[in-house]
């Protein structure tokens, strides 16, 4: 596949990312070794798959992994910020990016769909999320497999969303020390509503970054994604975060 770079409208999804400066930092927070990737990509191997749709892709740390090792990729994300950064990174230019949400993607036939990072939780409404899950299972040959994770909701994540505990502090090229947390705003029953907020000590440019996600129970998710032609073969755990992750593995039928 050749960089495209397809503009599908986004579906009136907004951009996370607030900011350009912070897209660009988003990997050195997350660290740049995505250990929590390494599950996903031994699955490629496992189930065979010679081709990916990875939705939500944000800074391409997937796609790109998986497209160094040969496989194709469409990567899909409504930030083009983020899409800016991911298409810098080794191996972008083997991938096919979309900016939009996944029913944006043009017709595709792929051996599997993933949603790292527990995009499926920017999903809010029920309609939202059946449309992801329709869309994907439009992209799948039959057969295929959609795999994504999700917090458990109770391991209750957010009690750990403190400035205390989750702070950084990193030297950063190009911009020197930035600082970083999180701080849980509010719980509303499955909606968790949090800020991320982001301090860059050369100008002291402050940057909050508000998000809600959505802590679905396990038979939620199951029976969302039966609903939308999809078997659920298996519910396993996030090895880099044991007990914490639902990891499920479903099949489009
Ligand atoms: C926590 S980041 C994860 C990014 C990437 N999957 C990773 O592993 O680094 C969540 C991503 O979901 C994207 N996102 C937000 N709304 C979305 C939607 N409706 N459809 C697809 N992706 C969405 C954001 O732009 C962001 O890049």
């Amino acid at each position: 596949m050749s960089v495209d770079d397809l503009d599908g409208g986004a579906s009136g999804a907004v951009d996370s990312y607030s900011n350009a400066r912070c897209a660009a930092i988003y990997d050195v927070f997350e660290g740049p070794d995505r250990y929590d990737l390494d599950v996903y990509a031994a699955m490629v191997d496992e189930f065979g798959a010679a081709s990916v749709l990875d939705v939500g892709c944000g800074t391409g740390a997937f796609a790109s992994m998986l497209a160094v090792r040969g496989v194709e990729v469409v990567g899909v994300d409504p930030s083009a910020l983020a899409l800016d950064v991911a298409k810098s990174k080794p191996g972008a230019e083997r991938v096919t990016w979309v900016h939009g949400t996944a029913p944006d993607v043009p017709p595709l036939q792929v051996d599997m769909a993933f949603m790292t990072a527990n995009v499926a939780q920017v999903f809010l409404g029920d309609e939202d999320w059946s449309e992801t899950l329709r869309a994907i299972h439009g992209c799948l040959r039959e057969g295929g497999r959609l795999v994504f994770e999700s917090r458990r909701p109770e391991r209750k994540a957010w009690e750990d969303w403190t400035k205390a505990t989750t702070h950084c502090r990193a030297e950063v090229e190009g911009e020197g020390p930035v600082e970083s947390w999180v701080q849980l705003e509010s719980v509303d029953g499955e909606y968790v509503r949090f800020v991320g907020v982001t301090v860059f000590e050369s100008d002291g440019a402050r940057v909050e970054e508000r998000s809600t996600l959505r802590f679905r129970s396990r038979d939620d998710l199951t029976s969302s994604l039966e609903r939308e032609g999809f078997v659920v073969d298996e519910i396993r755990d996030a090895p880099d975060r044991p007990g914490r992750e639902f990891v499920f593995i479903a099949r489009a039928v």
